[in-house]
């Protein structure tokens, strides 16, 4: 029986993306609109975006959002790298307002290992997984035998009396021009302090560097499996729009 399709916006500090995708695959079902993130991000602009990408699309149905952030039952509670104006924000609600389709947002690094879960790295994998987004911060996705504990923050971790993601992201990495070396050292020991706390089983490591997983993988010693993501940038798309289906399609 075929599931058919969901769509997924993909919202991230530099660039909104969104495409419609084939739940049974997850993969998408037509090549990704990506629209540059208006400056200010302010919460209206970004939902003009999102209703762009949708009449570009001509999707009508539900909608999952990702957001770089916690998000509580559609609610924004943090803006760690985003404008201060999604604080306690209804981001369900606004969107929805805008775009005129049921909206379903949810955390960046909560979508991207729900998909990775389904259908990619983790895929079948029993015990603790933890999916890692390396980025413009680090996202976090823990799963306890392929149920999702949301809104962990593990970026924020204090790794020498700084935030993991103030040392160990892919930003850190470009801006201060690290080799890969120094910088796998640095995500070496963030690592470590995951494991000695958390005691995973796996460890997904995904985000738009996890495409260069061969320059730094193999320079990293974890006692824990440690795999990069397979859908690689898609998977926020695909994890929103899965569920989305599931919370409002159904
Ligand atoms: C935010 C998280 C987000 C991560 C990746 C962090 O700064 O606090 O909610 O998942 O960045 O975008």
């Amino acid at each position: 029986m075929s599931v058919g399709q969901g769509f997924g916006i993909d919202i991230g500090g530099s660039g909104i993306k969104g495409a419609p995708v084939d739940l049974e695959t997850g993969q998408l079902a037509a090549d990704r609109l990506r629209i540059d993130t208006p400056q200010p991000a302010t919460p209206k602009a970004i939902a003009r975006v999102a209703k762009q990408i949708l009449d570009h699309f001509s999707w009508r149905a539900s909608v999952g959002c990702t957001f770089p952030a916690v998000v509580r039952r559609g609610v924004t509670m943090t803006a760690a790298n985003v404008d201060d104006r999604w604080i306690e924000l209804d981001a369900d609600a606004l969107l929805e307002g805008i775009t005129a389709r049921p909206v379903h947002v949810l955390n960046d690094a909560d979508a991207a290992g729900l998909a990775e879960m389904r259908y990619g790295a983790g895929r079948g994998v029993s015990g603790v997984v933890i999916m890692l987004t390396l980025g413009t911060g680090i996202g976090s996705a823990i799963f306890g035998d392929g149920r999702l504990l949301p809104n962990t923050e593990f970026g924020h971790l204090e790794i020498r009396g700084k935030a993991a993601e103030r040392r160990a992201s892919d930003r850190v990495r470009k801006d201060k021009g690290l080799s890969w070396d120094k910088w796998a050292a640095r995500l070496e020991e963030y690592l470590h302090t995951m494991e000695d706390l958390l005691w995973p089983d796996l460890f997904i490591i995904g985000g738009g560097v996890s495409k260069h997983h061969h320059a730094f993988l193999p320079l990293i010693r974890t006692r824990t499996q440690i795999v990069p993501a397979a859908l690689r940038n898609e998977a926020g798309i695909v994890g929103a729009a899965l569920e989305a289906s599931r919370i409002k399609a159904v």
